[in-house]
């Protein structure tokens, strides 16, 4: 069982400016829920129950999100308001939250690697919170991704077809099918043309890791925009028959842009009403 989900939430979210300028993106909400408790929930659906952050200066407010609130708490006690609170008191009561700070952003992989301190020596989960995956009425994409992890013990990443038109916005895989949904890579590209992409499966960004990328991102170095990149750690793994990509059940929607964002506000909306 998988104990501890790592959140790469450091960078700086510069597509919603200045929506992001004094508040970390990972809490902009759709309809009335932060992203990062979107993911949170998602990792505790898995079992997940270590939530370890990686977060930045002016993220201050995702470790006050994750804590009480207590003159707030004081004020609302006993009206019809408190009940608005229910869902996330549950997840403070359930988790253990650690945060620590990546100094430098110098890409995903060295965010990851950030982690180690509060992951150590096993496996683990990673959500992107900016990528908000639902799959109603089913498993929650981190749990279907669990389930892989414990029957083939290597990395997972999950995978998506996506138009080839959008291909050169994601990491990029090739692989073995194993059957339906899950491939064994043999080549992954970061951000490829059109033209360069190997085939239309992006990487998303829900992720289980074994421990063993630390010394693989360690000595990996700056690729793509001088950036420390979590998809050329994995490649290395990858050659040696450790990382499998999974084409989850569910909808993704991709919150780090405009689009995706009012995408998924109307779509959770309409589930809400
Ligand atoms: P993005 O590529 O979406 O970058 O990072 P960003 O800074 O969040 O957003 P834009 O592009 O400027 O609008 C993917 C994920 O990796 C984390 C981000 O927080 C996000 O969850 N990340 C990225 C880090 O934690 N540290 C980094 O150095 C880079």
């Amino acid at each position: 069982m998988i104990r501890k989900c790592l959140f790469p939430a450091a960078g700086y979210g510069t597509r919603f400016l200045p929506a992001t300028k004094a508040m970390p993106k990972e809490m902009l909400p759709i309809v009335d829920k932060p992203l990062i408790q979107y993911g949170v929930e998602e990792a505790v659906s898995a079992g997940m129950k270590n939530i370890c952050m990686v977060t930045g200066r002016g993220k201050r407010a995702l470790a006050d999100h994750f804590d009480t609130s207590y003159e707030l708490e004081h004020q609302i006690k006993g009206s019809a308001k408190e009940a608005m609170l229910e869902e996330i008191r549950g997840l403070i009561d359930q988790c253990i939250f650690t945060y620590t700070r990546q100094i430098e952003m110098l890409g995903l992989g060295h965010a990851v690697l950030t982690g180690e301190a509060l992951v150590g020596d096993e496996p683990f989960g990673v959500i992107l919170a900016d990528d908000l995956c639902i799959n109603p009425g089913g498993d929650s994409v981190m749990q279907q991704m669990a389930k892989i992890y414990e029957e083939h013990n290597c990395c997972v990443v999950a995978i998506e077809e996506v138009p080839m038109e959008e291909i050169y916005k994601y990491g990029v895989i090739a692989g073995e099918k194993i059957n339906d949904d899950l491939y064994r890579i043999t080549d992954m590209v970061e951000k490829p043309s059109a033209d360069e992409a190997p085939t239309n499966l992006a990487i998303i960004g829900r992720y289980i890791l074994t421990p063993e990328i630390f010394d693989v991102i360690r000595n990996t170095p700056p690729g793509l925009g001088g950036e420390i990149q979590l998809t050329d750690a994995l490649l290395h793994m990858a050659k040696e028959g450790k990382v499998l990509g999974y084409r989850f059940k569910g909808q993704r929607y991709d919150c780090g842009s405009l689009e995706g964002f009012v995408k998924a506000t109307n779509a959770f909306y309409e589930m809400k009403t």
